[in-house]
């Protein structure tokens, strides 16, 4: 069974959120965008502290995304918030063992590599964080470094980032349609 396989029921969840709904529509306004982006950031720029200090990223450098992500962000000029998730994960983090770190890097990048690539188009501002060079051998290169193990901390990675579509909805007002 591939990874995919073992997240497509959270997978399914993400996508119907009325957030990630709202951002496919092309509806989103930049101060609800400028918030979705400050919090990934934060998680991002943790996340990828680690995985360079235990040496993941080795020959996949390209694979970052925090720099492109406060770039986007300062783009908006706008204000944002950092929700209580963002404090929970970032500490969680601290307390991942070096292999379960890469479940961390599979949500998170291949959510860009993947579904990212859709919402480049319809998102506030350039969207420097959907562009990556040479993608298909990126997305090659870092499969082969993933394993069926990595399944049961990859769905507590998409938890935290439905959890995270959670607090921007309730803060920001946005329900289903
Ligand atoms: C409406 C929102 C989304 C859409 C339309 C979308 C779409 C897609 C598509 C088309 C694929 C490739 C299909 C496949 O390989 O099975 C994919 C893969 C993936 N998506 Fe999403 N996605 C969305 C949201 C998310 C979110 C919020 C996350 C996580 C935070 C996420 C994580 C992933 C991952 C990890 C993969 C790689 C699966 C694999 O090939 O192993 N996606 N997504």
């Amino acid at each position: 069974m591939a990874l995919r396989d073992h997240i497509k029921d959270n997978h399914a969840t993400a996508e119907k959120h009325p957030f990630v709904k709202l951002l496919f529509s092309g509806g989103v306004s930049p101060r609800i965008y400028a918030d979705y982006l400050l919090n990934q950031y934060l998680m991002y720029l943790k996340l990828e502290t680690l995985l360079e200090q235990h040496g993941l990223l080795q020959g996949v450098e390209s694979v970052k995304r925090s720099k492109l992500m406060l770039e986007d962000f300062h783009e908006l000029r706008s204000n944002a918030r950092i929700y209580d998730v963002t404090y929970e994960y970032v500490r969680y983090l601290e307390t991942v063992s070096k292999e379960n770190l890469m479940a961390h890097m599979y949500v998170r990048h291949f959510g860009d590599l993947f579904g990212g690539q859709l919402m480049k188009k319809v998102v506030p501002g350039s969207g420097a964080m959907y562009e990556f060079e040479n993608r298909s051998q990126l997305i090659a290169e870092l499969r082969s470094r993933l394993d069926d193990n990595l399944a049961e901390e990859a769905n507590k990675v998409m938890l935290f980032a439905i959890q995270l579509f959670e607090d921007i909805a309730n803060e920001h007002d946005i329900r289903d349609t």
